[in-house]
């Protein structure tokens, strides 16, 4: 097989998020190398709330429609991402024009707006919709968002109900990270098992898969695709990339080559990036690939969050404006080490 989406077509769409500059035709090789590997699509930040419905009454549609259309135009499996989430949400969906907190009745109904107008906008073409993003902390336990606060635990009932009523035919999600937590992963199981009891149809859990090179241990990961399989759903990685740098939140990052240059305290390499690192990279990579593959029955979409090096959020997080190196294309567009023992795994 000559491309990602070729090789694992047997096994699970194979896909990538897309940029502003991508979607409005500002990185043509982007595009390019996105059209010929990937068989699905992700809008990376221009279908999160700021972004498509920045003010009461303003809502911002032509970015969005441009992604979608660029999917359809390829006959990808499309994406949306995020319906409700606490992070990139405007302040102003919290509270009234005094700066209060709104009522529960009041956020709700927000809530359903702002769900079936944009669900209800991509209806049919969308095919699948993260509904809640992140709504557990690592100890399995639910954030105490705006959403919780003001509605209260429903509001995941809520969100799931306004979206199938949006579009009864699409994909609805749950979607985190640090999924492969046993504390998280018990947190989600109850999630989904108890909005099932409620008569919800959930269709797939979302694990992020921001990893690192040597965490999360590929155990941990499986133990999470067989509990979410167990309760019927789809299993989706929805945002990989895999950093090699080590990340102050105590993630490891690959083993430091002290032949290069490397600045410790912004814990970046500043003479680009060694090879021992490139191999680690690889490696890392083609193990996570094999257990995917190990599990495609189970599995149905692997989406990188991003195309190139220089796409990556994770030049700005968790430091701002360091060179980062997570994904499988070189800033050149290039294919790295990684992309070709990705390939091997299939
Ligand atoms: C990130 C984007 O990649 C950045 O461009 C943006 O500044 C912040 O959000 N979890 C998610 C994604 O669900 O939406 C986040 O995307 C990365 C973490």
């Amino acid at each position: 097989p000559v491309t990602l989406k070729e090789a694992f077509k047997d096994d699970f769409y194979v896909g990538a998020a897309l940029n502003g500059r991508q979607v409005n035709n500002m990185d043509a090789q982007g595009v390019a190398l996105i059209e010929k590997e990937f068989n699905t699509i992700s809008p990376e930040n221009l279908l999160k709330w700021e972004s498509v419905h920045p003010q009461p009454d303003a809502y911002n549609f032509e970015p969005a429609d441009n992604y979608v259309a660029l999917g359809e135009k390829n006959d990808m499996f499309v994406v949306g991402h995020a319906l409700v989430w606490h992070n990139q949400t405007p302040k102003w969906v919290f509270e009234d024009e005094q700066g209060n907190p709104v009522s529960r009745e009041v956020l709700l109904k927000r809530m359903e707006d702002h769900i079936k107008t944009v669900a209800g906008r991509y209806k049919g073409k969308i095919d699948s919709w993260d509904v809640v993003n992140e709504a557990l902390n690592d100890d399995g336990t639910l954030r105490q968002s705006k959403w919780m606060q003001i509605i209260g635990e429903d509001y995941l009932q809520k969100a799931f109900e306004f979206a199938r009523q949006a579009d009864p035919e699409m994909e609805l999600y749950y979607n985190d990270y640090n999924l492969w937590k046993p504390e998280k992963r018990a947190g989600a199981v109850r999630l989904v098992r108890s909005l099932q009891e409620k008569g919800i149809k959930v269709d797939g859990i979302g694990m992020q898969g921001h990893y690192g090179i040597k965490s999360p241990a590929l155990e941990e990961v499986e133990a999470s695709i067989k509990a979410f399989s167990d309760l019927g759903v789809k299993v989706s990685f929805t945002e990989v990339d895999i950093d090699v740098l080590p990340n102050p939140s105590g993630r490891a990052g690959a083993d430091i080559d002290a032949t290069f240059d490397f600045d410790e305290k912004f814990n970046v390499y500043t003479t680009g990036l060694p090879d021992s690192v490139q191999q680690q990279l690889a490696q890392r990579y083609a193990d996570l690939f094999a257990l995917f593959r190990k599990h495609s029955d189970k599995i149905d979409r692997v989406t990188f969050w991003g195309v190139t090096d220089n796409d990556s959020w994770l030049n700005n997080w968790p430091i701002r404006g360091r060179t980062s190196y997570p994904m499988l294309f070189d800033r050149q567009y290039q294919p790295k080490p990684a992309y070709n023992a990705v390939l091997e795994t299939a």
